[in-house]
Formats: structure tokens, C-alpha cells, sequence
């Protein structure tokens, strides 16, 4: 029996399209935006989610998104010419992150954007002078720091005092700017955001989070300022394997929603509309990656797997020690291979550098060279951080769902690579 994804045979993926291959069950998907429909927007009234495009942006899943009806979270003027070559409502989308450009800011006004999430006082003038030129009312969200250590690793942590991103709690900026914003009639502060990190596990840290926060809810409101809106962000992590069960969006949703509510009412605010952005929740369990393998080394303490491809198209374990499991696809469930009890078995790729891992102590069966493997919940930021590193050129991305398989993207090729280059 033969690994299938959305209902199709994996060899026959990998020998119709070619390897490495980006390959999504949309059926997936859709179930993660009917969860978040059926498990939060229906059961908090006013409530919306928007999907963090950063975790795997391409015009076909924008279209996903949108059938879906979630709103959209992007990051760049990139982000947003593709979801608006997709045809995504520009109305449902938010504009984040941080460092934006005047041009960034100036596309995302004038195409109409729902709101942008202001990480910076400069970006504030900026927004309310073109909002100004096309004579828009802006609506924003002002994103704070809510100085919660998110348990997860320190590169995707966000929240922490001191991070990057967002107007610390403490000092007069924050306060400052909405007093400045207020004061502008093309600006609809509409209240406030916050992401406390990335591929957690648990809503502790959100919990957190909505206890500063409703502490400045109130104290804000007392000097006039009231929060309508306030953005949870995202972060709910992904499981990895198929035999796992999936964080259940509840399992977050319900306690933070609780604490919310309970806050406000002690405080005796509304509970402001609650937004949320996840990214790798909605696509990573969705994606599996297939690799050709290209040969084996046995060497007395390891036997190295290598696969035609790698950090270049999953940075993953370079970057963050990420975890995943991996099956070849012709014998999903035959039993893992140990050469002489222990040996140390890692899957790497085909860069120049021994940092190019994708499984360190993988427990796969016994491979040998054209086998062709999978490796599981490997949908976000995967393509999105994929690169052409030692000019191997992008690998494509396939949409399967009741076994029919489709390109969404197309591989590139050799002569994609020098494009736009002059000797
Ligand atoms: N909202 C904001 C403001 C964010 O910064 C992020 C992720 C999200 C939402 C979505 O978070 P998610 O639901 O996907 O956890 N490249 C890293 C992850 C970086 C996450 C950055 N921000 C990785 O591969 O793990």
C-alpha cells in the first residue's frame, strides 16, 4: 500500500511532477477553516480570523481562503499584490509587521485594505496622509508588546519586553499616539493587537497576554480611548505526524475567550470583537514534502540519507532544530530500519553545508536510492522561506483533494534562474 495524500497515490505525485514537491490536501484545509468557522466566529459574536498568508502565500490558496470566507493577514507589499491578483476582498484584509515602507503603506491604503496594524508611531503619520490623499477613513489597529515570554524557541517568540515588534506597555508612546491618532479624522483607531509567538501548545501564553492587556483596556479607557477590537494574533501550533490529534482550536479559543470576557466584566469594559491570525495551524498538517533519494552513506556511527533537495526548499531545522517525520512513500508502514542496533540515521539535503538537515535521528524504514520519501506536517513556512540556494531552482506546489491532483505553482527551471541577470 502506498502513502496517498487528498486521495492520490504519492509515487504517482512524484512521477507526474517531480521531487522535491510541495503537496497540500486542500480537504485539510477547508476542515481547519470550518473548525475556526463552527468552533469561534460562530460562538463569539463580532469575531473574525484572519489568515497569517506568511506560512504559505500563493495565489491558489488565497483563493482557498477566500471561499472559505476568512479574512486575510499579510505582511508586505508582496503579500498583498498576490492575494489582490487572487482577487481576495481588499476589506479583508490587514496589513501587519513591522518596518513598512511609504509605498507599502500608500499600496495598502489605496487598495482599501481593512485595516493596517500599526508596530510604529512614523507609520501612523504616514497611513493618515495617504488615507488623506484617497480620502479614506483608515480603520488601524495599534499592536503592543505584551511582554509575555512565549514558550516556544526564542527565534519565534514575539512577545517578549524588549522584542521588535509592537508599542511597549510602559512609557508614553502608546498613550501618546492615540492621543495623536484621535486627533485625526482619516484614522479609525479601532483598538489594538498583540502575538505572543508562534508554535505553542497551549493557551497559557495568550492568557497571559489578555491580563496585561485588559489592564491597559481599562486604564485606556479612563483616559478616553475605548478598545472595540483587539487582535489576539495567531500561533496555535502544529502536531508531527498524521497519527497525532491536532491542538483543537478550542482547546485555545475557549479559555482565552473566557479570561476575555471575564476581565472586561470585572473592569466593566465591552468585550471588544476578538480577531485572530493563524497561519501555520490552518496549513502546516495540510502539506507533506516529497524527496527522490538520491544515495546513502554508511558510516560507522551514521548513515546518511541524502534527498534532492533540502534547506533550500525547508529551512526549518537550520533555522529553529524544527521536528518532523518522514516515511517512504512505497512502504508507509513498514518498520524503522536499524542498521546494528542505534545507529544514528539523519535525512539531509543536497546544499553545501553540513547544517543541511531535514530530520536528525530519523526512525524511517530501511531506503534505499530512488526510493521516494514524504515528510509530514511540512505546509508552513516551508515554500514561504524556500530559497535557491546553491541555485536549485524552487520545487512546485500540487493541491490534491478527492483524489484529483493540480499544479498551483510551477517548478522553476534553469532559465528561471538567470532571468533579469546581465553579464
Ligand atoms: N500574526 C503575527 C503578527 C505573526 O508575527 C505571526 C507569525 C502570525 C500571526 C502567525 O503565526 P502562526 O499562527 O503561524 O504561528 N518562520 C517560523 C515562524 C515565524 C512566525 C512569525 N510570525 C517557523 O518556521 O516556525
Amino acid at each position: 500500500m502506498h502513502l496517498t495524500w487528498g486521495g492520490v497515490d504519492c509515487l504517482e505525485l512524484a512521477e507526474k511532477f517531480g521531487t522535491p514537491l510541495y503537496v497540500y490536501d486542500t480537504g485539510i484545509i477547508k476542515a481547519r477553516c470550518r473548525e475556526i468557522r463552527d468552533t469561534f466566529i460562530a460562538r463569539w459574536p463580532g469575531s473574525s480570523a484572519h489568515y497569517a498568508a506568511k506560512a504559505f502565500m500563493s495565489r491558489a490558496i488565497v483563493r482557498v481562503i477566500d471561499a472559505e470566507g476568512l479574512g486575510l493577514d499579510v505582511v508586505s507589499g508582496g503579500e498583498l499584490y498576490t492575494a489582490l491578483s487572487a482577487d481576495f476582498p481588499p476589506e479583508r484584509i490587514e496589513f501587519n509587521g513591522n518596518a513598512k515602507s511609504r509605498e507599502e503603506i500608500d499600496f495598502a491604503v489605496r487598495s482599501g485594505v481593512g485595516r493596517i496594524i500599526v508596530d510604529h508611531p512614523d507609520e501612523l503619520a504616514i497611513i493618515a496622509e495617504c488615507a488623506k490623499n484617497y480620502g479614506r477613513v483608515q480603520k488601524v489597529l495599534l499592536r503592543v508588546t505584551p511582554g509575555v515570554d512565549a514558550h516556544t524557541h526564542s527565534h519565534i517568540a514575539t512577545g517578549q519586553t524588549g522584542s521588535k515588534f509592537g508599542f511597549p506597555l510602559e512609557g508614553a508612546i502608546l498613550r501618546d499616539t492615540i492621543r495623536a491618532a484621535k486627533a485625526v479624522k482619516a484614522l479609525d483607531v479601532a483598538g489594538l493587537h498583540f502575538h505572543v509567538g508562534s508554535q505553542l501548545f497551549d493557551p497559557q501564553d495568550h492568557i497571559s497576554a489578555v491580563d496585561r492587556i485588559t489592564a491597559l483596556m481599562r486604564d485606556l479607557k479612563a483616559e478616553g480611548f475605548i478598545t472595540r477590537e483587539l487582535n489576539l494574533g495567531g500561533g496555535f501550533g502544529a502536531v508531527v505526524n498524521p497519527s497525532m490529534s491536532p491542538v483543537k482550536l478550542s482547546g485555545f479559543m475557549n479559555p482565552i475567550m473566557s479570561r476575555l470576557t471575564e476581565r472586561c466584566r470585572e473592569f466593566g469594559l465591552e468585550t471588544p470583537q476578538a480577531i485572530i491570525e493563524p497561519g501555520r495551524w490552518i496549513v502546516s498538517e495540510a502539506g507533506i514534502t516529497l524527496y527522490r533519494v538520491e544515495n546513502i552513506k554508511e558510516l560507522p556511527k551514521v548513515t546518511y540519507i541524502a534527498v534532492n533537495g533540502g534547506m533550500s526548499d525547508n529551512p526549518r531545522f537550520a533555522l529553529y532544530q524544527a521536528e518532523y517525520e518522514a516515511v517512504c512513500v512505497s512502504a508507509p508502514d513498514a518498520p524503522a530500519y536499524d542498521r546494528d542496533g542505534g545507529t544514528h540515521v539523519s535525512i539531509v539535503g543536497k546544499c553545501c553545508e553540513s547544517g543541511d538537515i531535514l530530520i536528525d535521528n530519523a526512525k524511517i524504514s530501511r531506503l534505499e536510492a530512488g526510493d521516494i520519501i514524504a515528510l509530514y506536517n511540512s505546509g508552513a513556512y516551508t515554500f514561504s522561506m524556500s530559497s535557491r540556494y546553491n541555485c536549485l531552482p524552487r520545487a512546485a506546489v500540487v493541491f490534491v483533494e478527492g483524489g484529483k491532483a493540480r499544479v498551483v505553482v510551477e517548478r522553476e527551471s534553469y532559465e528561471d534562474l538567470v532571468r533579469g541577470q546581465s553579464v
